[in-house]
């Protein structure tokens, strides 16, 4: 069965962002920005404070670091040595979530259930010693509203993790008391951030120019570090919760998923940009062409990614996932989908890149930086990259010259480890 062309090109149209949408992306993102920095309320954006600056760099000492924001969680035993210099001396992870074995993220696990599996795997980061005093760094990478670099509430989980009796609590406290249990209680868990902000700490603390944050992977967010330039107030790095922007086009399958999604309303440039959305969304769509709709394959980015660079592959993997065989003529254009969908989700990031950057020069001309990035999509889907340089210039001109991206790899363990160091101050 070949696919209807005009579906198809229907369905290309509607995913793609066109010049003047995405110039209008940014600048409806800068807005929300201001209006942010003025009350949080009124802004599509969280603007959650961190209460950190940017490090020294001459953080140094032996820290424990919780990176808990996905189904892998890990602990790292991390000695900074200043200068951009650390060692990751131990390291474990366990993912939350085993098909059919156990599952601490679903509707029927517990808070409790789930903090003491993440105590445990402290436990062992510490070799079972309960002596040695240890400060614990935790990056948690859920909207959470800070009054202290310590204490941070769960205000919403995304990601469709839905433990129940973790929103609104004090993420650290869970902690502390499953700690407590297990006898750990030569472990102060002393700083909570986000990875984003995790990222920039990590990225700051090796080289400088550092002003931006961002997760590309499974989900999607960016902090920067304001300076406040009009109130005088100590620059300080927020996390945007930029997933949560809604000034968006969305095309009929992006609300479609949303409604069907765990919290709909919410998180609507992650469901159409971030690694755990875009394989369904690409799914939503071959269920069309397929003239199956509403079936779910289970597609992955990881199949995108596949697709998009193995042309004699993809066949095998349409017919593996959906059991259809698709005609010769149809597989450029299952390709030409995946890489709509990846050149949309690189633009309307970008959107958000260049937002912030037009805050941060004000009046003037864009700084010299790099914007450091984490991430799974970002560092191996192919079109991503190269699609965020080409807006970049798209939207900035000759002024995209000063900027570029950095991939920070592994941010969210050291990041934590540098905020448990300033955390002493
Ligand atoms: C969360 C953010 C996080 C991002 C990347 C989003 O779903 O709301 O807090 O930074 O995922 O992990």
């Amino acid at each position: 069965m070949a696919f209807n062309q005009e579906h198809f090109a229907q369905l290309i149209d509607e995913f793609t962002v066109n010049s003047e949408q995405l110039r209008e992306i940014a600048a409806d993102f800068r807005y929300d920005l201001r209006l942010g920095l003025k009350n949080p309320d009124e802004s599509s954006l969280r603007m959650l404070k961190s209460y950190l600056g940017l490090p020294s760099g001459k953080e140094t000492g032996e820290y424990l670091a919780l990176d808990f924001g996905g189904t892998n969680l890990r602990v790292l035993r991390i000695k900074l040595m200043g200068e951009g210099k650390f060692e990751v001396l131990k390291k474990v992870a366990k993912p939350l979530k085993v098909e059919g074995v156990y599952d601490f993220i679903g509707a029927d696990s517990t808070a409790e259930e789930m903090f003491d599996f993440i105590a445990e795997l402290v436990d062992e980061a510490i070799d079972g010693d309960h002596e040695k005093k240890y400060l614990l760094g935790h990056t948690f990478s859920f909207p959470s509203e800070q009054t202290n670099l310590y204490n941070a509430k769960l205000i919403i989980w995304t990601k469709e993790f839905a433990t129940p009796g973790v929103e609104g609590k004090v993420v650290n406290d869970l902690l502390k008391e499953a700690l407590h249990r297990q006898g750990i209680d030569n472990v102060e868990p002393t700083a909570v951030i986000n990875d984003t902000v995790a990222v920039l700490l990590a990225a700051a603390y090796k080289q400088p120019d550092i002003y931006i944050g961002s997760i590309y992977a499974t989900g999607h967010n960016t902090c920067y570090l304001e300076p406040y330039a009009e109130s005088g107030d100590a620059p300080m790095i927020l996390n945007l919760e930029s997933g949560g922007f809604m000034k968006l086009v969305p095309s009929r399958l992006d609300i479609e998923y949303d409604e069907a999604s765990e919290k709909p309303g919410e998180q609507r440039l992650e469901k159409m940009v971030s690694g755990r959305y875009m394989g369904e969304l690409f799914g939503m769509a071959m269920a069309e062409l397929l003239e199956e709709k509403g079936k779910n394959y289970g597609f992955t980015s990881i199949d995108m990614s596949n697709i998009i660079n193995e042309a004699d592959k993809v066949a095998e993997i349409i017919k593996a996932k959906t059991g259809h065989d698709i005609a010769a003529e149809d597989v450029e254009k299952v390709q030409k989908l995946a890489s709509t969908l990846v050149i949309r989700s690189a633009r309307l990031v970008t959107a958000s890149f260049v937002g912030i950057i037009w805050q941060q020069a004000g009046s003037g001309k864009a700084q010299k930086q790099h914007i450091a990035i984490d991430g799974s999509v970002y560092e191996k889907m192919p079109l991503a990259k190269e699609n965020i340089m080409r807006a970049l210039s798209e939207l900035l001109g000759e002024e995209a010259a000063v900027i570029d991206t950095v991939l920070e790899n592994g941010g969210s363990g050291l990041g934590a480890a540098i905020a448990a160091a300033m955390s002493q101050k």
